[in-house]
């Protein structure tokens, strides 16, 4: 179960580390916004929204891609849309980009980040191209 609260700093408990295996992507629903997990390493995770910008494919559906970028890059499973793991940007077109999120393991609980309700962040005002 998500555990809704948030401390002052921002930090959102969204599940166990348990519940992703390392290498895994994971989806997560927080605040009606769904999230891409994926479990780098022991105590290592990234986070980013799970909507593609293109047409809405399911990010934490996709795969990674370590030789995109050098953080390497998580893949759109409908068309191919690269997304870099550190910094949510497409590689091939800067312009586009998901959220990405601060992350921490703690008491064996992942956490991402945020200073606001997810619903009143800012849109990262990138729009995707209808032409593509
Ligand atoms: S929906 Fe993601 S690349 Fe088209």
């Amino acid at each position: 179960m998500v555990d809704l609260t948030s401390n002052a700093q921002g930090w959102i408990d969204l599940c166990p580390v348990a519940d992703v295996s390392i290498g895994d992507l994971k989806y997560v629903l927080y605040n009606k916004q769904g999230l891409a997990v994926r479990r780098v390493g022991e105590l290592a995770v990234q986070v980013l929204d799970d909507c593609c910008p293109h047409a809405g494919g399911s990010l934490s559906a996709g795969h990674v891609d370590p030789d995109l970028t050098d953080a390497g890059c998580l893949v759109c499973p409908w068309h191919g849309w690269p997304f870099d793991l550190d910094n949510g940007r497409c590689p091939d077109n800067p312009s586009l980009a998901v959220r990405t999120y601060p992350t921490r393991i703690t008491n064996g609980r992942i956490q991402i980040q945020i200073n606001m309700p997810i619903s009143e962040m800012d849109d990262p005002g990138l729009d995707p191209d209808p032409n593509i």
